[in-house]
């Protein structure tokens, strides 16, 4: 009875591990994300570089500055007011996009 148990509990786990191995896989990973295609200009503590204008991600008053709306649309179609920051249209997924700018450039400054 032990052993069928102990059984179950193991086959259970393993059910689980590839259920959350798979689930990660369905999701982008944002912070992965970021690192490949962002962190060479905004650095990867997201502060950026003076030298090429990017914004300080962790600073509180640009971030209350900005809507999310404006931020998907900059990193969408580029921005080149200060420097330039390319455009992502072809490169990501619109979803792939939002989620960089909620759980990456957002949570820079919490
Ligand atoms: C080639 C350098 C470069 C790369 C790569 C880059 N950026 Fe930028 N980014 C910039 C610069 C420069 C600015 C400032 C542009 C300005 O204010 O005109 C900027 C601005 C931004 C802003 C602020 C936009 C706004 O409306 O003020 C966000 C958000 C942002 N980048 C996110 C990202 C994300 C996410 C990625 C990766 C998918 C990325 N950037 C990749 C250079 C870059």
């Amino acid at each position: 009875m032990k052993g069928t148990i102990t059984g179950l509990l193991i086959v259970c786990g393993f059910a689980l591990f590839l259920v959350s191995g798979l689930s990660a896989e369905d999701q982008p990973d944002a912070t992965a994300l970021f690192k490949k295609n962002c962190a060479m200009c905004h650095k990867a503590d997201g502060k950026g570089y003076a030298a090429m204008h990017t914004p300080d991600f962790t600073d509180k008053e640009w971030q209350a500055s900005k809507k999310d709306e404006e931020l998907i649309e900059s990193i969408t179609n580029g921005k080149k007011d200060k420097g330039t920051m390319p455009a992502f249209d072809k490169k990501l997924s619109p979803d792939e996009i939002k989620l960089l700018v909620t759980d990456v450039v957002r949570k820079f400054a919490e």
